[in-house]
């Protein structure tokens, strides 16, 4: 069945307060729930259930027999007469039989919950839906052995022993709120505890619980909770609101991370690091999730969704506010170029593709699979570029509006817009086209030079795309910032302007331009277009050193590779003449930072060159051009140049965590990237003795991967040794499993299929799935192997994964999805397994949603 955003009903029934009282138990689990409930409109209470074993239901302390109630596809019918009651109902559950990762569940021994988007329903009977808001008042009972910490939302209010060696915990949550918030979590726990002191004086008390042995790699995530806490107080003026914060980490999740109100529970990938088994990446990415869900205490969570197809009111939102405190804490410019990187990885394929959609949906079968790079992560580029037409001040008087209006409400899209464009006063009529319409806009940018008049005019043209159901799509709002740069004095022409177009087509003039001008356009990527230029390879390297805007210095460097590698593509050949010299000269550049130079000499990657081809790929030209490009640049720039950075950067010095140390394990694993452009000895030799000197994993880890992806004998070394040492450490072994399915080489399909039978290998674990099976979706010389065997494999596994666990399988969907840009004979291929799946016996509904889709 589909659900339309257009149905929006609000509940016939308010429930303002909730009890639970649960018997917990892996094996079964009996819950207690009592539901004050008022009416608010016409009809029987209607309550969501799934997979629940109903025990008993009782109206105002009266049992129903069975015919008070019908309970038939996952809905449970009580007819109500009067204007309140107290309904009661008792249900078991099985946790350890548990394998969605959806409601209670098992991880290592502990029990927790996920319910975000519809996991509630799998714990007790309740209108599954973000807007019926409720105070929870929970009661916890277990094994007081095997689950001695027993946590929930909101404070503690009680705790005791109980007879037969059990004990309890109650739990108090005063702010109301919709039950995907809902979190419980058991088990043999530590913590990593701490303070923090909220901005008018309140004391809050921190746990980051974990494995006992693992407490000490929470301090990273530690710092990073309250460097976000105070964050939002100086940035959006909001302050924390319980007297304790908690956080679990478990190792079998679906996602990320969850922002349970006080009772955040993160996939412990994002909370665990340490400087032996996590990389600088990895602790990027930690202070980053850490960051985004504490800041959805109040987007979300405070303010919540009033339906799921509001979901980027929140996660948009989040996502921007995340992303801007990263940049604070680190280099705003590093930041903003790997999340647009990302950004282009996810988002621009999705929106190119059959699953296209806008920020804000219009239906959908199954909302898992609206957890997307478009809602996410467009979603927080469509709030910066309001935040850039707003400016800071007039931006944060719209957020203050918001907050004010919506607190403690389940709030629309539109809510959102209206309170930035009163705040900021402001009309934001077009621009809502961005959450309406779907595909990334072109904008055609054309710069004309009259040099007798000393005068430039530059012609923009913006076209929107037709996605699966919309077409003949309306002019956006797009602000691209602008400057003119001279090309005989490499200067800046004026200040940067911030250019709004809003019709199909428009012009812009400049005067005074003394000398030709080079045009720097969508600087600080303001806007998520893809922009069109006659640019020739000379502007580009003339603006990869010239322009000082650090992310348009690097786009300008990308277009050169990207220019290239199409070329070479296309012409079998290609003049890397001024790239070499444009990567030469950044290499030289004083001025620059490690991080950054590392940044923009990196080549696009393969899948980046295939959606820039657009139509009839062949994967294997692809990889092969890329390869030349490689060589071109480790010849053109000089193996002694390269060899000389990666041993000027292994200073051997102590391993710190900052940026400047960052930026320089950066630029040295790059170097040594393009060392093994040809992996020759002495390549491999570095290598090796890299992998073995490593203080830190960023270093071990780059050159594993590196001799991971040749033939010589070091590799089978390595990754011995690598195994050996972290064969405990389930992340770490992640990391060996991805290793391995990144390599390219002519078996690299078989030893993927190999590791597949591996003892570690399970399709139980997500990450582990993720390592192995996803790594290899994303590997594109590999999954499009020519025989086809990379697309059954991954078929294989994914429909493997589907009978247990839908939410991850579906995932995998996409890479298929993107036949139509495929020579005939791989597309043809790609169809076959799609239509396999959506024909498998017992597919799920999330996996048949992906699928189905993406045959169009
Ligand atoms: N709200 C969580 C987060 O962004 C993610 C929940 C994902 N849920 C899902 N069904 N995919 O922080
Ligand atoms: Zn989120």
């Amino acid at each position: 069945t589909i659900t339309r955003r257009e149905d929006y009903a609000p509940p016939a029934w308010r429930i303002p307060d909730i009890s639970l009282a649960f018997d917990l138990d892996a094996e079964r689990t009996r819950v207690r729930a009592v539901l004050e409930v008022e009416c608010a409109g016409e009809g029987p209470l209607v309550l969501d259930g799934d997979e629940l074993d109903l025990k008993s239901v009782a109206v105002n302390g009266q049992v129903l027999g069975e015919d008070g109630y019908t309970l038939a596809d996952g809905k449970l019918v009580i007819p109500l007469s009067g204007d309140a009651a107290r309904v009661e109902t008792i249900v078991e559950i099985a946790p350890a039989a548990n394998t969605k990762l959806m409601g209670l569940y098992a991880s290592g021994g502990n029990l927790c919950t996920q319910c975000e988007a519809e996991g509630f329903r799998r714990i007790t009977f309740f209108p599954d839906r973000p807007d019926v808001l409720s105070r929870y008042s929970v009661e916890l009972r277990a094994d007081k052995v095997r689950y001695p910490v027993l946590l929930s939302n909101g404070n503690p209010v009680a705790a005791g022993d109980l007879p037969d060696g059990r004990h309890f915990a109650r739990w108090d949550d005063p702010f109301p709120k919709p039950c995907y918030l809902f979190a419980v979590v058991a088990g043999d726990l530590r913590a990593l505890e701490d303070s923090f002191e909220t901005m008018s004086g309140r004391h809050v008390k921190l746990g980051i619980w974990v494995r006992a042995a693992d407490v000490e790699k929470c301090r990273h995530a530690m710092q990073a909770l309250k460097d976000s806490m105070r964050w939002d107080e100086v940035h959006y003026g909001r302050e924390y609101d319980l007297d304790v914060f908690n956080i679990v980490a478990v190792d079998d999740f679906n996602f990320g991370a969850m922002e349970n109100k006080g009772l955040n529970v993160f996939n412990s990938k994002y909370i665990l690091a340490d400087a032996e088994t996590a990389t600088d990446a990895d602790f990027d990415a930690v202070a980053a999730v850490v960051a985004h869900e504490y800041f959805h205490n109040w987007t979300g969570n405070r303010i919540t969704c009033r339906d799921w197809f509001q979901l980027s009111l929140k996660e948009g939102l989040t996502v921007f506010r995340d992303q801007s405190f990263s940049a604070d804490m680190g280099s705003p410019a590093v930041k903003r170029i790997e999340d647009v990187r990302a950004l282009r990885a996810a988002q621009f394929q999705e929106d190119a593709g059959p699953l296209a959609h806008p920020v804000r949906p219009e239906s959908y079968i199954e909302i898992s699979n609206f957890y997307t790079a478009t809602v996410y992560n467009k979603g927080a580029e469509v709030i910066r570029m309001a935040a850039t037409l707003l400016g800071p001040e007039n931006y944060r008087k719209g957020t203050d509006l918001y907050f004010q209006r919506h607190d403690g409400e389940a709030a629309t899209v539109e809510d959102w817009v209206k309170a930035l464009e009163d705040g900021g006063a402001t009309d934001f009529g077009q621009f809502r086209l961005w959450y309406s319409q779907a595909g990334t806009p072109t904008v055609t940018a054309d710069l004309a030079y009259d040099a007798a008049k000393k005068a430039a005019t530059l012609t923009l043209v913006q076209a929107v795309p037709d996605t699966p159901g919309q077409s003949n799509k309306a002019a956006m709002h797009i602000p691209l910032r602008i400057a003119l740069f001279g090309r005989e004095s490499g200067s800046l022409l004026g200040p940067e302007q911030l250019f709004q177009l809003r019709s199909a087509s428009a012009t812009m003039t400049f005067e005074n331009v003394a000398e030709p001008p080079v045009l720097s356009i969508n600087r600080g990527f303001s806007a998520p277009v893809t922009v069109e230029t006659k640019r020739s390879a000379a502007d580009f390297a003339f603006l990869s050193a010239h322009d000082d805007d650090p992310f348009a210095r690097y786009e300008a460097m990308q277009q050169l590779m990207m220019d290239r590698l199409v070329d070479a593509v296309k012409n079998d050949g290609t003049d890397a003449a001024p790239l070499v010299e444009a990567v030469s000269r950044t290499l030289k550049n004083q001025a620059l930072d490690h991080a950054f130079i590392g940044e923009s000499i990196l080549l696009p990657t393969e899948t980046m060159v295939a959606e820039r081809l657009g139509a009839n790929v062949d994967p294997d030209a692809v990889h092969i051009a890329r390869e030349g490009l490689r060589r071109a640049l480790l010849e053109g720039v000089g193996r002694e140049t390269w060899t000389a950075l990666h041993a000027s950067l292994s200073d051997g010095g102590p391993y710190e965590l900052t940026p400047d140390a960052k930026g320089r394990r950066r630029l040295k694993n790059v170097a040594l990237g393009y060392l093994f452009a040809d992996a020759d000895d002495a390549a491999v030799a570095v290598a090796e003795a890299q992998y073995h000197a490593a203080t830190n994993m960023t270093d071990r880890i780059a050159a594993l991967g590196l001799l991971v992806d040749t033939d010589a004998p070091a590799r089978e070394r390595v990754l011995q040794d690598f195994y050996d040492r972290f064969k405990n450490d389930a992340l770490v072994l992640d990391k060996w499993f991805t290793a391995q399915a990144m390599a390219t080489g002519e078996d690299a399909l078989e030893k993927a299929v190999a590791l597949a039978a591996h003892p570690d290998f399970t399709i139980r674990n997500p990450n582990r799935f993720r390592a192995l099976v996803g790594a290899l979706a994303m590997n594109q010389f590999v999954f499009h192997r020519k025989d086809g065997a990379g697309y059954r494999f991954v078929a294989d596994k994914l429909l493997e994964v589907d009978a247990i666990n839908p939410q991850t399988a579906a995932r995998f969907i996409a890479p298929f999805g993107r036949w139509r840009r495929m020579e005939d004979a791989r597309a043809a291929m790609m169809r076959a397994e799609l239509e396999r799946i959506v024909g498998a016996p017992g597919v799920s509904r999330d996996t048949f949603e992906m699928a189905s889709k993406s045959l169009v």
